[in-house]
């Protein structure tokens, strides 16, 4: 199915035929633009980024690479396609056919969802602005650009669903979108790891690691809905995705590699000298993050999670594979607790417990990345393994929210935490020698010092392409 790029806004969702809507987001688009110029990447607006736009929303689609400035990239709304015949796949509407309309019942339930959801997109972009000024590669700046572009189109993607079926509260919501910022002080982004700073390129890797995979357990489980322009959204959204969880892992292993070529190279753990950052701090880093994002997928049990399944707006990931009646008449699942100052599993209902099953299954893929980074830590020889922390640790949502812990999970006192958590979690020390790390390479195929080349190059292009061109 193709994309529809003589519009002003391209599409393929026949925009054209719906003069309501078309001037609704043609009175937005402004809007984001300015909020792009504003609160978008710094500095960006002059250069030339060789950046893939998405023609069609079939695998094909994505073969589109070219130099663009970045203002003038085309975001726009694409949906996957429909599938014919498609039926509600969960709770009481099971079996049901999916709706092309908002239910009335339960209209404000997902528009909650799709307002959570759509807060992140901007605000990972604003979260970012600041690395393009100490990007360690051309090519590592180009898929920075990349990544924010697309979180730009997913806002769009929101928007999109808020302005075609919300009506004016629809409208009011996406203006909204380009009014709270990520950690300010009046008006923050909505969730709290959105708010966190990344400042550094260690944090960005880091945060595609890890923030964007949330995103992908999310998308994954709204892909799942009934209400059935959500779910073909979300597809679309997928397939984007997993090009920014790619930047963040190979940028964690290149980071690894690097440090561990320095290691033998020198025979000792003591790199920090030699510009490379060593695994304790990338230890630190993993913790942080992976920890805050543990907090995205909410409440152990939940009565809001429960009423999302049981109207079949959000699914379990990958819900159609499940061997269950999708119904969870009387099934059970079982969900950490702290109970007498230790951490317990207790039996709840499975309809209340799917946030929980949601980040079991997000952690499961978290670990696959970080068995690659040991396997380059073995390989080099060196005596080191990075671990995710221990759900208790660093917690401020859930069963865990207030209990300290170490990363292994060893319960404490807070005022021992306050005392010890700089040996688990960056201390400014740290974030300071990332900083004086970040020191911009722009010379084609040059690398910054604490980070290897990757193995190739973008969508065929040797690593010494001019990925970005500064006029
Ligand atoms: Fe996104
Ligand atoms: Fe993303």
């Amino acid at each position: 199915m193709s994309i529809d790029y003589n519009e002003t806004i391209p599409n393929n969702v026949n925009l054209a035929d719906d003069r309501r809507l078309l001037r609704a987001l043609e009175r937005w688009q402004p809007a984001y633009l300015k909020w792009w110029e504003d609160m978008g990447p710094v500095e960006s607006t002059d250069l030339s980024v060789y950046l893939r736009t998405a023609i069609s929303v079939d695998k094909n689609g994505w073969a589109n690479y070219g130099h663009v400035k970045m203002p003038e990239y085309r975001w726009g709304i694409f949906l996957a396609p429909p599938e014919e015949g498609r039926k509600v796949g969960f709770g009481v509407h099971k079996g049901e056919d999916a709706w092309q309309s908002v239910p009335g019942e339960y209209r404000s339930e997902l528009r909650r969802l799709i307002v959570t959801q759509g807060d992140t997109e901007p605000a990972s972009v604003e979260q970012q602005r600041q690395l393009g000024k100490t990007c360690p590669s051309l090519y590592d700046l180009r898929n920075l650009f990349q990544v924010n572009v697309e979180e730009g189109r997913h806002l769009w993607a929101m928007v999109y669903l808020l302005q075609a079926y919300f009506g004016r509260d629809g409208r009011e919501e996406a203006d909204m979108m380009l009014e709270r910022h990520a950690g300010d002080v009046d008006k923050p982004r909505i969730l709290q790891a959105f708010n966190e700073q990344t400042n550094d390129w260690l944090s960005f890797f880091m945060f595609t690691y890890f923030q964007d995979r949330d995103g992908k357990y999310q998308l994954a489980s709204l892909a799942e809905s009934g209400f059935d322009p959500l779910s073909r959204t979300c597809r679309f959204m997928l397939t984007e995705e997993a090009h920014h969880m790619f930047v963040g892992e190979t940028g964690i292993a290149r980071v690894v590699q690097r440090t561990c070529e320095t290691m033998r190279e020198h025979d000792t753990d003591d790199v920090r000298r030699f510009g490379v950052i060593d695994l304790p701090t990338v230890q630190k880093f993993m913790n942080f993050h992976y920890s805050i994002c543990l907090d995205l997928f909410g409440q152990e049990r939940s009565t809001n999670a429960a009423n999302y399944f049981s109207m079949g707006l959000k699914g379990r990931f990958q819900e159609s594979r499940i061997d269950d009646d999708h119904q969870l008449d009387g099934a059970v699942y079982k969900v950490p607790s702290f109970e007498d100052g230790r951490v317990v599993s207790v039996e709840v209902p499975a309809i209340t417990a799917s946030n929980e099953r949601l980040r079991a299954d997000y952690t499961k893929d978290s670990q696959r990345g970080v068995d690659r980074f040991n396997k380059i830590i073995r390989e080099y020889g060196v005596e080191f393994e990075l671990t995710l922390p221990h759900e208790v640790f660093n917690r401020s949502i859930g069963a865990f929210a207030g209990v300290e812990a170490t990363p292994d999970g060893a319960i404490m006192e807070s005022a021992e935490w306050e005392k010890r958590k700089g040996e688990w979690l960056p201390t400014d020390a740290d974030h300071e020698f990332i900083q004086s790390l970040m020191i911009p390479v722009t010379e084609p195929g040059k690398m910054a010092s604490w980070i290897a080349a990757p193995r190739r190059g973008i969508h065929g292009q040797p690593i010494d392409y001019d990925y970005v061109r500064f006029h």
